[in-house]
């Protein structure tokens, strides 16, 4: 039984290699690390959650599907006590949760500089956090994908250290080097999410009698991309 990956969990799967050892941190329902295991892309799969139900639910999935041979099942947080090394884990998913939890997760663990590891991450939030993380921390973004998934549109990374340390934009960090160049059908859309929240926060300091000049300087440089070209500031639809 095969069931479809929702859009979000699909980008993430696609960045997986064949034969690959995953370790899917708040895995929930487990359905990324399932899907792998049974499309013959992953050959075993750690899957951890910080919640007793949620990895309930995992090993629930994995006994329905047969899959619980080639998996194992861990309650902690993050990577904590996790032991990747002992399954030869070379792929670490982190999907679902916030940037900034996302990074304080990846920084706990020494396992995420090992050379080889790709770590595939989908923030459900603060993306830009993430990205700084990465880019102060010296973990390279490989490559972005879109996924639009109940009418919302989000970035999945794939990422490895290399130790080697950038700087990017604001606007960089908050929709993704790769997104802009790649500029993909979802681009746009994606972009005016975002430019609707920051005009919503614009005027919200502006109520507050809050400096604004920040967010105006990311609105226009998100304006100013070529592919928004013609975009004149509406963020309306
Ligand atoms: C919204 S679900 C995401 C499930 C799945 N990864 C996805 O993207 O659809 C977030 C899961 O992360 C778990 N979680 C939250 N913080 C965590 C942490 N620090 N370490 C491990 N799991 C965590 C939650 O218990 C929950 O099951």
């Amino acid at each position: 039984m095969t069931r479809p990956l929702d859009p979000r969990l699909a980008a993430a799967a696609s960045f997986v290699n064949p034969g690959a050892v995953v370790a899917d941190i708040g895995t929930d329902h487990a359905y990324l690390p399932l899907f792998l295991l049974e499309n013959g892309i992953a050959r075993f799969a750690v899957a951890s959650d910080i919640n007793r139900g949620p990895l309930e639910r995992a090993k629930e999935n994995a006994e329905k599907a047969g899959m619980t041979s080639r998996m194992r099942f861990v309650l902690t947080d993050g990577l904590t006590g996790l032991e990747p090394e002992r399954d030869g884990v070379d792929h670490i998913l982190i999907c679902g949760m916030g940037g900034e939890l996302i990074a304080r997760i990846l920084g706990e663990s020494a396992y995420t500089r090992r050379p080889g590891v790709r770590l595939i991450l989908g923030p459900m939030s603060s993306p830009e956090e993430l990205r700084l993380w990465l880019a102060e921390n010296g973990f390279r973004i490989a490559e972005e994908k879109l996924a639009e998934s109940a009418g919302k549109r989000y970035a999945v990374l794939l990422a490895e250290y290399d130790g080697v340390r950038r700087s990017f934009t604001p606007c960089e960090l908050l929709l993704g080097r790769a997104n802009i160049e790649n500029n993909e059908p979802l681009f746009r859309g994606f972009a005016r999410d975002w430019l609707k929240r920051i005009n919503t926060r614009i005027e919200g300091r502006r109520r507050g009698g809050l400096p604004t000049e920040e967010d105006e300087a990311l609105r226009d440089e998100i304006l100013t991309l070529p592919s928004m070209k013609d975009d004149c500031g509406s963020t309306g639809g």
